[in-house]
């Protein structure tokens, strides 16, 4: 009902608005003052989670895309080995587990089936699965070893919002906590990412504030055929997480790609005034990255692209190819995602509904997927 809707004009609207106090919960009471985690609901004792030498994400959808930039600050800050795989995959090739692989399965529902039947191979296999899951009580986390809930509230919208963006927060704790617990890399970097982490929330909020003109331009792209989505580093799940929501809700083709892959195929696709969406990463810590990434603009911009162009406020050098430039507040290039997607959510809400769409009730969709 609209009483339910709070005055939105969707469920996805009304969720994607409350993504700064989704944000803000899942943090709650996890991080402490002196900057220390504390997840004692987690389950698995600190001593095994000092044996773990391989982490082994499953998920689907948008939980993949969660779990794939996961994969970039699991990496990067534990220096443990993490691997990503649709849980639809997962079991069917024999995948090489045993006790010291720690297994997180992320579900927005927790009744997912081929994410269950991804973590039953795993448990099978002797390793200890933790679920990341916004459902209490659910399938996956009961059969999982241990949880960490995410508190983005119940999500209606058939396409996911605030649960992606508390998943990957849910993801930063996890990996920060492997660190604080194996008591890897506990420097001013990783101070310096928790501090930025509890203040994440209000960036959110900030990106919220300035979306009308890319609601505007969304509503100009309506007639089109293709969107394209390019990032890479993080900025790559998210394109993909992009596309995504694109093709759910717009029933548009749209397709995510790595930047760095164009040349090998996708630059053919191109064509005059044919959006394309790239997320491009902070100029500061990584600038290599962010100069090929610029290039990439310059290429497909000579090729006719309509460049949408997502990047940190106080980035000058991507202006001479942004057709249209989305700002996003700087934050470190591992907590990206959080504020980029939020341009993305928008742009395909409200793409699809110029489109005459049912933006909470997709076409040939289910808000869980209980079947394999
Ligand atoms: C997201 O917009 C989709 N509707 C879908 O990809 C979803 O993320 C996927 O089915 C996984 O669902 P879960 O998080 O409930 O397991």
């Amino acid at each position: 009902s609209a009483a339910e809707k709070d005055g939105y004009a969707s469920f996805m609207l009304k969720e994607i608005a409350e993504q700064p106090k989704a944000v803000a919960d899942t943090l709650l009471g996890r991080i402490d003052p002196s900057g220390s985690l504390t997840l004692d609901e987690l389950r698995i004792t600190p001593a095994d989670l000092r044996q773990i030498d391989k982490v082994v994400i499953v998920a689907c959808g948008t939980a993949f895309h969660a779990g794939l930039i996961a994969k970039y600050a699991i990496e990067h800050w534990t220096r443990i080995p993490c691997e990503v795989e649709l849980a639809s995959e997962f079991r069917y090739r024999d995948p090489i587990l045993g006790g010291r692989s720690l297994v997180i399965a992320i579900s927005q529902s927790g009744e997912t089936m081929d994410t269950l039947m991804a973590l039953r191979h795993a448990r099978e296999q002797g390793s200890k699965v933790l679920a990341i899951c916004n459902t209490n009580g659910s399938t996956i986390p009961r059969e999982s070893d241990a949880v960490l809930y995410t508190h983005a509230g119940p999500e209606v919208a058939v396409a996911s919002t605030k649960a992606f963006l508390t998943q990957l927060v849910a993801c930063y704790l996890v990996a920060l906590y492997l660190c604080q617990v194996r008591g890897t890399k506990w420097g001013d970097e990783i101070q310096a990412v928790i501090k930025d982490l509890s203040k994440i929330s209000e960036e959110v909020e900030r990106v919220l504030e300035t979306m009308e003109p890319v609601r505007a331009l969304a509503r100009t792209l309506a007639g089109k055929d293709t969107v394209l989505f390019l990032g890479r580093h993080v900025g790559y799940p998210v394109a993909l997480e992009g596309a995504l929501k694109l093709k759910e809700l717009a029933y548009m083709h749209a397709e995510g790609f790595a930047a760095g892959e164009l040349k090998h195929g996708p630059i053919a696709l191109v064509e005059e005034d044919m959006p394309v969406v790239v997320v491009v990463p902070s100029p500061r810590n990584r600038s290599l990255l962010h100069d090929k990434i610029v290039s990439n603009i310059q290429e497909i911009r000579a090729r006719g692209a309509r460049t949408i162009v997502i990047a940190e406020e106080g980035d000058e050098a991507v202006v001479p190819y942004a057709d249209h430039l989305i700002r996003i507040p700087a934050t470190p290039t591992l907590l990206q995602p959080v504020v980029a997607t939020v341009p993305l959510q928008v742009f395909a809400c409200e793409l699809a509904a110029a489109r005459g769409n049912e933006v909470d009730q997709p076409r040939n969709l289910a808000k869980s997927v209980t079947v394999e």
